[in-house]
C-alpha cells in the first residue's frame, strides 16, 4: 500500500497547497473580527504571544506526525495515534482527526458557497446600491436584510430557514467543485487548484488593499486609523481571559491546526523530506495574509466608513457582519463599486476552497487508506455525506453555530492537546525532537523542545479549562430543538467514526491470518 500513495509534485506546489490549506475564510473574514471585537491593539499582544507558544510548535507537531504516518502508508491520526501510543483505544481517539474537519467542511462548503454568491451579485449590481445616510446602523439596514434574506434568516420560523432557490444552486455548484478537485487527486487536484488559487489571492488581496488605503471619509478619517486601531498596542487587556481565549483560538483556527488537515498533507510529502521549514514557511505565509492582508483590508475599510466605535460594534453582532455586510455598503460608495465587491468575494471564495479541499481531504485518506478504497470511491462516499448533512445547515435555523462551537472551538483545543501530549510525551520527547529534525533544512532552536513539551500543552490545558468553566455551562443550558439536532448529528458521527475503525481494523486483522 505505501508504495502507491500519492505525493506532492514539487516542494513549490507543496508550499502553496499547505498556504492555501491555512489561507482561507479565518484570514480575511475571522481574524478582522476577532481582532476588533476583542479591542484590535489589545488582541495582538496575546495572538503573536500564541502564534510563538501554540501555533508554530503544533504546526511543526502535525507536520511530523504526518510525515511519520506517510511513511508508513497512512494519512491520518487514526493510524499514527495507533502506531504511537499502542493502546487499542488509540485509534478511535484518532478519528477525530477525520470527523472534526468533516463537520467543519459540512457548514464551511455552505459559507463558501455564499462568497461565489455574493461575488456574482456584486458584479451585476444585485446587492442594494443605497448611499449613506444616517447613523452606520441606519445606513447597513438593507445590506443586512439582503444578507438575511440570502440565507433564509429572516423567517418567522423559530426552526426553518428558507433560503432562495439560488441560495441552494449556489451550494451545489460550489459542492460539484470540491469534489471535483479531490476527485482529480492530491497533485493533479489539490497541488493544480493551489498553483493558480493562491498568487491569484495574493494580486486580488493587494488590489483591495491599495483601493483601501486610498479611502477616505468625508470626516477626514483615512487607513492610518484603521491601522491605528489594530497596531496600537493596548496592554489593559492583558489581564482579560476572554482575549486570550479569542487570541489561542484564532491561531489554531487560522493554521489549521488541531483539525488533523495537516497531518494529512504531510503524509503526501516524498520520502525525506523536510518538515522543519515546510512547516514553518507554510505557517509564515499564512501569517502575512492573515495580519498584513486580512488585517488591514475590512478592519481598514470599515473604520474609515464607519469609525473604531461602530466597526467593534459590526464585529460584536456577529462573525458575518463585517465582511457580508459592511464591506458590500462600502463599496456601494465607492466609485467601480460593483467590481471591487467582486473581487472581494472572489478572494473570500479562491481562499474559502483552498480549505475546503483540505478539510475534506482527511476522510478520503481514511477511506483510501484503511479501506483500500480508490480515490473516485471515496471521493463519491465523502461528497455524498457532506452534501445530505449540509442540509441540516441550510434549512435549520442555529445548526451552523452550534456546530461550529462544538468542532471549530472546543473540539480542535481538545484534539491539539492530545497530539501534543501524544508527540511529546507519550512518543517520547527525546525521539520527538529527533524525528522533527530528520532531514530537516533549518535548525530549530533548542529552546522550542521546552517549548513543545511543556509550554504548548499547558497553555492548552489552561485554555480549555477556562472555557470547560465560563462557557460550556451556558453552553449545555440551550436546549431548544434545533440545538439537539446539531448535537445529534455530532453524536452520529462519532459514532459512524468509531464503527468505521472497527470494521477497518477487523479487516486488518483478517488480512495477516490471510497472509500468515
Ligand atoms: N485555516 C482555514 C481558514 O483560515 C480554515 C481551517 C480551519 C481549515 N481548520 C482547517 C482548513 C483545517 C483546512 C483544514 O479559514
Amino acid at each position: 500500500m505505501v508504495q502507491n500513495r500519492e505525493v506532492w509534485s514539487t516542494r513549490l506546489g507543496l508550499i502553496l497547497a499547505v498556504a492555501g490549506n491555512a489561507i482561507g475564510l479565518g484570514n480575511f473574514l475571522r481574524f478582522p473580527v476577532q481582532a476588533a471585537d476583542n479591542g484590535g491593539g489589545a488582541f495582538m499582544i496575546p495572538y503573536m504571544i500564541s502564534l510563538i507558544l501554540l501555533g508554530i510548535p503544533l504546526v511543526w507537531v502535525e507536520w511530523t506526525l504526518g510525515r511519520y504516518g506517510g511513511e508508513r502508508g497512512h494519512g491520518t491520526a487514526v493510524a499514527v495515534f495507533d502506531y504511537i501510543w499502542k493502546k487499542p483505544y488509540a485509534k478511535y481517539i484518532g478519528i477525530l482527526g477525520v470527523m472534526i474537519p468533516l463537520v467543519v467542511v459540512v457548514y464551511y462548503v455552505y459559507i463558501e458557497s455564499w462568497t461565489l454568491a455574493f461575488s456574482i451579485f456584486s458584479l451585476i449590481g444585485a446587492v442594494p446600491h443605497e448611499h449613506m445616510n444616517g447613523s452606520a446602523a441606519e445606513y447597513l439596514k438593507p445590506f443586512k436584510d439582503f444578507l438575511l434574506s440570502f440565507i433564509g434568516a429572516n423567517s418567522e420560523s423559530p426552526i426553518f430557514l428558507n433560503p432562495p432557490l439560488s441560495a441552494y444552486l449556489f451550494f451545489v455548484i460550489t459542492m460539484f467543485l470540491n469534489a471535483y478537485i479531490l476527485y482529480r487527486g492530491v497533485s493533479a487536484g489539490i497541488e493544480k487548484v493551489a498553483r493558480f488559487a493562491m498568487p491569484t489571492i495574493f494580486i486580488l488581496a493587494i488590489i483591495l488593499l491599495i483601493r483601501v488605503f486610498t479611502m477616505t471619509s468625508p470626516e477626514g478619517r483615512n487607513f492610518l486609523d484603521g491601522l491605528g486601531f489594530l497596531w496600537n498596542p493596548d496592554f489593559s487587556a492583558l489581564t482579560d481571559p476572554k482575549v486570550w481565549l479569542a487570541a489561542a483560538g484564532q491561531i489554531f483556527f487560522t493554521l489549521s491546526i488541531g483539525f488533523g488537515a495537516i497531518l494529512t498533507y504531510a503524509s503526501y510529502l516524498k520520502p525525506k523530506s523536510d518538515v522543519a521549514l515546510n512547516g514553518l514557511a507554510g505557517a509564515s505565509v499564512n501569517e502575512f495574509a492573515e495580519v498584513i492582508l486580512g488585517g488591514s483590508i475590512a478592519i481598514t475599510a470599515s473604520v474609515i466608513f464607519f469609525g473604531v466605535m461602530s466597526t467593534q460594534e459590526i464585529a460584536h453582532q456577529g462573525a458575518f457582519n463585517l465582511g457580508f455586510i459592511a464591506m458590500p455598503a462600502i463599496f456601494a460608495n465607492t466609485p467601480l463599486g460593483e467590481l471591487f465587491g467582486f473581487i472581494w468575494f472572489l478572494l473570500l471564495f479562491f481562499a474559502g476552497i483552498t480549505s475546503s479541499i483540505a478539510l475534506s481531504q482527511p476522510a478520503v485518506a481514511f477511506l483510501e487508506d484503511e479501506f483500500g478504497l480508490e480515490r473516485k470511491k471515496a471521493v463519491l462516499y465523502l461528497s455524498i455525506f457532506v452534501f445530505v448533512s449540509a442540509h441540516l445547515v441550510i434549512f435549520f435555523k442555529g445548526v451552523l453555530d452550534e456546530l461550529d462551537f462544538w468542532v471549530g472551538t472546543v473540539g480542535l483545543a481538545l484534539f491539539a492537546f492530545l497530539e501534543a501530549v501524544l508527540f511529546m510525551w507519550i512518543f517520547d520527547s527525546k525521539k520527538a525532537w529527533e524525528e522533527l529534525n530528520k532531514y530537516a533544512d533549518i535548525k530549530i532552536p533548542h529552546i522550542f523542545y521546552y517549548i513543545m513539551k511543556y509550554v504548548s500543552p499547558l497553555f492548552i490545558l489552561i485554555i480549555l479549562t477556562t472555557w470547560v468553566i465560563n462557557d460550556l455551562p451556558g453552553k449545555l443550558e440551550q436546549s431548544s430543538l434545533n440545538v439537539w439536532i446539531a448535537r445529534g448529528f455530532l453524536i452520529f458521527t462519532i459514532i459512524l467514526g468509531i464503527i468505521l475503525v472497527k470494521k477497518a481494523w477487523e479487516k486488518r486483522e483478517q488480512r495477516k491470518v490471510k497472509n500468515g
